[in-house]
């Protein structure tokens, strides 16, 4: 039987009290997703291998809905912003929310259909995934990003699509602010 729980979320650490799970990606497994990879190799050589994001769970098992925070390091490979890997939900019927809590980034979406979409990313803007929308979350302040996501349990991780086909989109620094620019390594 599942019992009611009341879960503390610092929304400027992004820890959650009780957590179920976390994990960290560190920067060298997301060379590839960069525009320019040797540029992240550059990064590497002169930073470490850097914490990109972390992601701390409260998925209780045996329940329908989950919950928890990603945490973003603020960065730049080049003129490309720091970001996560980006997905689709292994099932299609299944949305997301993210929820900012402190920070500022872009959310990136498109669907398989070719339609494109930016949100902005910023302490109380509450964004609405829908089903088979692809997002990526992208850190374009100078601070950590923090955000609160919220799914079904079984809407499932598809990686694989967006790593070997990319986003339709990417986030650069262009005279000093965020800009959206068309993927050009994007495989259709
Ligand atoms: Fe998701």
């Amino acid at each position: 039987m599942l019992f009611p729980e009341g879960v503390l979320i610092d929304g400027v650490t992004g820890a959650v009290s009780p957590a179920t799970g976390r994990y960290v990606k560190k920067l060298s497994t997301l060379r590839d997703l960069y525009e320019t990879p040797p540029l992240v190799d550059a990064y590497l050589a002169e930073h470490g291998d850097v914490d990109a994001y972390e992601v701390v769970e409260y998925r209780p098992d045996g329940s329908d809905v989950c919950f928890g925070t990603t945490i973003m390091a603020p960065g730049r490979i080049g003129s490309e912003y720091f970001l996560t890997r980006g997905h689709y939900h292994a099932r299609s019927d299944r949305g997301e929310t993210y929820y900012t809590q402190s920070g500022e980034g872009l959310l990136l979406l498109h669907s398989r259909s070719g339609a494109c979409s930016v949100l902005e990313m910023r302490a109380g803007v509450c964004a609405f995934i829908p089903p088979a929308w692809a997002h990526r979350s992208v850190n374009t302040g100078p601070g950590k990003l923090v955000f609160v996501w919220t799914c079904t349990s079984d809407a499932g991780h598809d990686y694989g699509e967006i790593a070997t086909r990319g986003m339709r989109q990417r986030a650069v620094e262009r005279d000093g602010r965020p800009t959206i620019v068309p993927n050009q390594n994007y495989r259709d």
